[in-house]
């Protein structure tokens, strides 16, 4: 039996839309099976592009549709793929990462569990186009019902000859292996995955070199996101212009945003990008609004690693320059709405503890700092605040932004800082009074 996770989707508006497409099939049931895949074109484009296109051609095509990676960095994709050193005599590897662990984040699952043999179509293209011939989806540990669905996939695929040796007569093999991932936030960091992919400790690398020069098990190797692979496919059936008509200049196409916390209607949304997150938590098609009708205290847009939003910030498009023009980061693409019952030092406490606990320890800033950090919020919580606390987590904060050796060290002070910023006035009542200026109340549905 198929399993699907209870998440509301926007797949009606998808799919009488001409430019939308990652969420068209998600709802129908029947789309985890091959025929019903094939039967609405699918496999059509790897077949398409392997009989016909040279791998250069495809780069080319993903670099001219200005795709940016959607797992969190929007680095761009053609861009990345054509770090792969030309003359390297190594076997190459792409690596789809479906490790997914970003708090607030599930939007690759939902691809991975109604529409799987998208991932895997766009994991061949992309496999293709620079060179390789063995593949690996990690996927989250903890999906065990996607490693399911996707191995199941994966066998019909090879099953109709979308992969293996020689695949559609064109001399070219293509084999994909499916892994379950190490239970760790940390091993979706790209070097800590190929580290566990390996079979070591999922701890991150020091760079460079870059994966795409010295990646698993030291080769040339490509990591994405399960959705900017998926995306490939769109755009090579359909064409870079095509996929430029959406979204902005800088960053097109359509992406899926996942909204969560205090919205009434929580759920996975495909739409532009330049999309309004303000329509985004309001409008009743997607977040419709606060719960309890209660008044918007703050965003988190991108995932939990990104600095929070006011209800003054949110006119404003859901894109990556945009993001940063008001101080916060695209990210993964999670938005987290907070109410205004929602105490800050309470909600921090609670980002920080993940944090910490999720520090692979290897450099002493992101190990030792994010547990300060923790042991002065929890004490604040819990009444103990003292004079100069907020200036103590600032100047932690400080030191551990930006000399770290992977990104999680960043994430974990980003959302504090901002916190800080945007609220202090509810951290230096907390401290002076050993209580919260606004009482947690929360009646989650
Ligand atoms: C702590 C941490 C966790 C991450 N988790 C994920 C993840 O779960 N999925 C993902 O695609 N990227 C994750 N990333 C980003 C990856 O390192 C990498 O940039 C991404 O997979 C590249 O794919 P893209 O170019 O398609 O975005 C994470 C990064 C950090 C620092
Ligand atoms: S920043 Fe944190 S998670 Fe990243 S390598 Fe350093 S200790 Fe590990």
């Amino acid at each position: 039996m198929t399993f699907y996770s209870p998440v509301i989707t926007n797949a009606a508006e998808v799919a009488g839309s001409d430019k939308l497409h990652l969420f068209r099939y998600v709802e129908d049931a029947n789309q985890t099976k091959i025929e019903t895949y094939e039967s609405h074109g699918g496999y059509g484009t790897w077949r398409k592009v392997l009989t016909t296109k040279k791998p250069d051609d495809v780069i080319a095509e993903v670099k001219a549709s200005g795709l940016r990676g959607r797992g969190g960095a929007g680095f761009p994709t053609g861009m990345k793929w054509g770090f792969i050193p030309k003359d390297s005599p190594k076997p190459r590897y792409l690596v789809c990462n479906a490790d997914e662990s970003e708090p607030g984040t599930c939007k690759d699952r939902v691809i991975m569990e109604r529409d799987p043999h998208a991932m895997i179509e766009g994991m061949a293209i992309a496999a293709y186009a620079i060179g390789c011939h063995l593949m690996f989806v990690y996927i989250r540990g903890e999906f065990g019902h996607c490693i399911e669905t996707v191995d199941k996939a994966l066998q019909e695929a090879y099953a109709k000859g979308h992969l293996g040796k020689n695949v559609y007569g064109s001399g070219y093999d293509l084999d994909m292996i499916v892994h379950s991932g190490g239970g760790a936030y940390i091993c979706g960091e790209e070097t800590a995955l190929l580290n566990s992919l390996e079979g070591e400790k999922g701890m991150s690398r020091i760079r460079p070199p870059f994966p795409a020069i010295e990646g698993l098990y030291a080769c040339p190797t490509i990591v994405n996101n399960v959705e900017t692979l998926t995306t490939v496919r769109h755009i090579m059936e359909r064409g870079a212009q095509w996929y430029r008509t959406m979204g902005t200049e800088k960053s097109p196409g359509s992406k899926i945003f996942s909204v969560s916390g205090h919205v009434k209607r929580p759920g996975n949304y495909e739409v532009e990008l330049g999309f309004s997150l303000k329509k985004l938590i309001y409008d009743p098609q997607y977040g419709n609004g606060i719960l309890g009708d209660k008044k918007l205290k703050g965003v988190i847009p991108g995932g939990a690693s990104t600095p929070f939003l006011t209800p003054d910030q949110i006119n404003v498009g859901l894109d990556f320059e945009s993001m940063t023009s008001v101080g916060s980061m695209l990210g993964s693409g999670a938005v987290i709405v907070f109410h205004e019952d929602t105490c800050i030092v309470w909600a921090i406490l609670k980002l920080i503890h993940f944090f910490r606990h999720e520090s692979c320890g290897k450099c002493t800033p992101c190990r030792e700092g994010t547990g300060w950090l923790e042991q002065i919020i929890r004490r604040i919580e819990h009444g103990g605040g003292k004079p100069g606390d907020i200036e103590k987590i600032e100047d932690i904060c400080g030191n551990i932004l930006g000399r770290t050796i992977c990104p999680l060290g960043d994430a974990a002070v980003m959302p504090i800082q901002s916190a800080v910023k945007h609220w202090r006035d509810e951290w230096q009542y907390h401290i002076d009074h050993g209580k919260c200026l606004v009482p947690t109340r929360f009646e989650f549905v």
